[in-house]
């Protein structure tokens, strides 16, 4: 599979605490090549994330919200530089990605740390927890004091909610879900990150155990000062979030504090996510009533992306493009029909 990258500038998101930002990101666009057809190929460029720009400041818990193939999680291992995106622009408190040489690049593993989004393979089967959680300690920080990575291990197990004495030696398939999620959310803390990135942490526990582990996330920013992006594709476990930036086929279309965005939504995708689950239970709603665009329901060359299926295009919205505008203060849409523009 190829890689596109290229850059263009569209508007910045807010800054509403007057401070610099941890990550400014502009003109973020991944296209991935795509082969189809069996005999004979076809060629073709998925637009996993196309022209996005927004900015996070440090201490804020910001979400990511869209459905499955939105871009999430490309969006993040770009972040993580994981993912080529020459031409774009993400800095890292005011530094380049992209230009980071190789000590950069591992200090900013040290700083920016990832909870990739499936538990149960995203954990070495080979390795016990103590290994798991050591290794980047052990590589990130210099710390090699085998009695001292013992105590830091413990520490951090303890801080995660787990007995160190019962799952220090334990192998992953001897771990439950939620317990595997939290030695997850250990290891990417090990290294001692200031920018944590946490991709679908929830998806694949139970009800009891995903409000866990999202009041674990909330908690570890306050105790630890993190600054947290969390994504998911659940806009009612994303409210726990200070703001949220909501993704359509790998644009952003919203994006806000998330207690006014989920009140008074002005981009039509959301009020119908809303509108799909009253009551503020998207989880499955939001999978199986809203199907991704596929060959039989493309993305539209031009215009919105989100046009085939809004209620309330007009002949503009199949034409061009709207960009993500600031519509109200701290409050941006991309769409030339706003809703619930009294509430603004
Ligand atoms: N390495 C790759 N090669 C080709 N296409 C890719 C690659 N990675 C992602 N894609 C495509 O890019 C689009 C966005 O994928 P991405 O994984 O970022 O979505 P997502 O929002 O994280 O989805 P999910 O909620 O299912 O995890 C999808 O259409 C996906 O098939
Ligand atoms: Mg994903």
């Amino acid at each position: 599979m190829g890689i596109v990258s290229q850059v263009s500038i569209a508007p910045t998101t807010v800054n509403e605490s007057g401070r610099d930002p941890i990550l400014e990101v502009r003109g973020l666009r991944v296209y991935f090549s795509k082969e189809s057809g069996l005999i004979i190929k076809k060629r073709s460029m998925v637009k996993a994330v196309d022209d996005i720009s927004f900015d996070i400041y440090p201490g804020e818990f910001v979400t990511i919200v869209g459905e499955t193939g939105s871009g999430k999680t490309t969006v993040a291992r770009c972040l993580m530089g994981l993912t080529k995106s020459h031409d774009c622009s993400i800095k890292y408190k005011g530094k380049e990605i992209s230009d980071m040489g190789g000590k950069e690049r591992i200090e900013h593993w040290r700083r920016v740390q990832m909870v990739f989004q499936d538990p149960y393979e995203s954990l070495n089967p080979m390795q016990n927890v103590f290994k798991i959680i050591s290794t980047p300690m052990r590589l990130l920080t210099k710390e090699s004091n085998p009695a001292k990575l013992r105590e830091k291990v413990a520490s951090l197990l303890a801080e995660v909610g787990l007995d160190a004495s019962e799952v220090m030696n334990r192998f992953p398939h001897q771990l439950s879900g939620g317990q595997r999620q939290r030695v997850n959310i250990a290891r990417a803390l090990a290294p001692g990150p200031e920018l944590l990135i946490a991709d679908e942490p929830i998806t694949m526990l139970d009800a009891e155990q995903r409000l866990n582990i999202l009041f674990l996330l909330k908690e570890l920013k306050q105790k630890r000062n993190l600054t947290v992006l969390m994504i998911t594709h659940d806009l009612a476990s994303a409210q726990i979030s200070d703001r949220m930036l909501i993704m359509y086929l790998g644009k952003l279309v919203e994006t806000g504090p998330s207690r006014e965005l989920v009140s008074a939504p002005h981009h039509p995708y959301v009020e119908l996510i809303m509108e799909s689950a009253p009551n503020l239970n998207f989880d499955k709603t939001i999978l199986n009533a809203n199907p991704l665009a596929t060959d039989d329901n493309p993305v539209p060359e031009k215009g919105c992306v989100y046009q085939p299926r809004c209620k309330y295009a007009t002949r503009e919205c199949s034409e061009t493009t709207p960009k993500l505008e600031e519509f109200s203060k701290g409050r941006f849409v991309a769409c030339y029909n706003p809703l619930n523009t009294k509430a603004a």
